[in-house]
């Protein structure tokens, strides 16, 4: 079942089309990324289906609610953990969560119950009593994630949630993000630039100016790439030159051997050590990355700047509309 529902939505600032139509679908209990460099219009996307920014045109549904129709019950099926940190410096771990409590109009009963349940969750639970402002980055980020699901919602939104974290803390993060899915059945939606945490989402689009360019899983993106990338080194280059751009096209030869592109390439490999008419001397295999995607189809690094009059080119698999 579909828990947001995305038809060509569009946002316009003055004469900036952060948005340029975007349709796609999250399922019940996915975690799905929206992985694009900075200005690609996540965080415009975010604002529109958590109902803080009116769409220019499309629609949206989220939890079965429209988004512009039903902003009210769109806010309580959703939690939201801001690129930009939220917090009250001035009042403790637990005060922000009341606070929250009480803007949400959540039960008295179920607050009692329910804060220190997610300050224990956070590992936050001994500094309840601490204020904010004595908290690390990474303390804060966790707190505003036990925030963001204090009202119990369906969907949980986190922009960029582990931004400028260490990579341990950044790790412990993720591993809250998936207990939640699989322990309350919550989905996730994100936003990254980070390649290996979109990795291990269940799907991911990839988003360029404002546009969707591919959306799949990380195996179904990272096949877009065409293949494997072998390297094979053997005692005569040549002749294993030659083998090569026969059966698998021309290799591009490097440092460490000939490389070149398959498909399976762990099937191909046996065969290829036998068949080869010099010996194999060092042979490896090297899965495509998402890096290796998405300079593919946008041609440039995720964290470079873009250049002008840039047309991202449109590579769409199952899934989106
Ligand atoms: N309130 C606003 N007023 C004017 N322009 C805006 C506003 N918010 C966003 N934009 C513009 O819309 C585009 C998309 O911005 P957005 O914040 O959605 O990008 P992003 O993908 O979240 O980037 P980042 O990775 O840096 O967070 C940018 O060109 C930005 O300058
Ligand atoms: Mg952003």
């Amino acid at each position: 079942m579909a828990v947001i529902e995305v038809h060509d939505l569009q946002r316009r600032f003055g004469s900036v089309q952060a948005v340029r139509g975007v349709n796609f679908e999250v399922k019940e209990g996915e975690i799905f990324a929206f992985l694009g460099p900075n200005g690609a219009g996540k965080s415009t996307t975010i604002s529109m289906l958590a109902t803080l920014l009116h769409p220019t045109a499309g629609t949206a549904k989220v939890a079965g609610f429209d988004i512009v129709r039903e902003p009210d019950r769109v806010r309580h099926s959703i939690g939201i953990v801001f690129q930009d940190p939220t917090l009250d410096d001035r009042l403790t771990a637990e005060e922000n969560l009341q606070f929250h409590a009480l803007l949400y109009n959540v039960d008295s009963r179920i607050v009692k119950e329910r804060v220190p349940k997610l300050l224990e969750m956070v590992e936050l639970l001994d500094r309840r009593k601490s204020l904010v402002r004595t908290f690390s980055g990474g303390m804060k980020r966790r707190l505003e994630i036990a925030r963001g699901l204090l009202h119990h919602p369906k969907v949980l939104f986190l922009d960029e949630p582990t931004i400028g974290l260490d990579p341990q803390t950044r790790a412990r993060i993720w591993e809250y993000v998936r207990g939640l899915r699989d322990q309350e059945g919550i989905t996730v939606f994100m936003t990254t630039h980070y390649m290996d945490e979109a990795e291990v989402c269940d799907r991911i689009a990839v988003i360029d100016h404002g546009q969707i360019v591919a959306l799949g899983t990380p195996s179904e993106l990272k096949a877009l790439v065409g293949g494997d990338v072998i390297t094979l080194a053997a005692n005569d280059q040549e002749k294993a030159r030659q083998f090569i751009a026969a059966q698998y096209g021309e290799p591009i030869v490097t440092p460490s051997g000939l490389q070149f592109e398959v498909t399976g390439g762990e099937t191909i490999i046996p065969e290829l050590v036998a068949r080869c008419p010099t010996p194999v001397r060092a042979i490896s295999l090297r899965k495509p990355t998402l890096d290796d995607v998405f300079l593919k189809l946008t041609g440039r690094e995720i964290r470079d700047e873009p250049p002008q009059n840039h047309r991202p080119r449109m590579a769409r698999i199952h899934g989106g509309r």
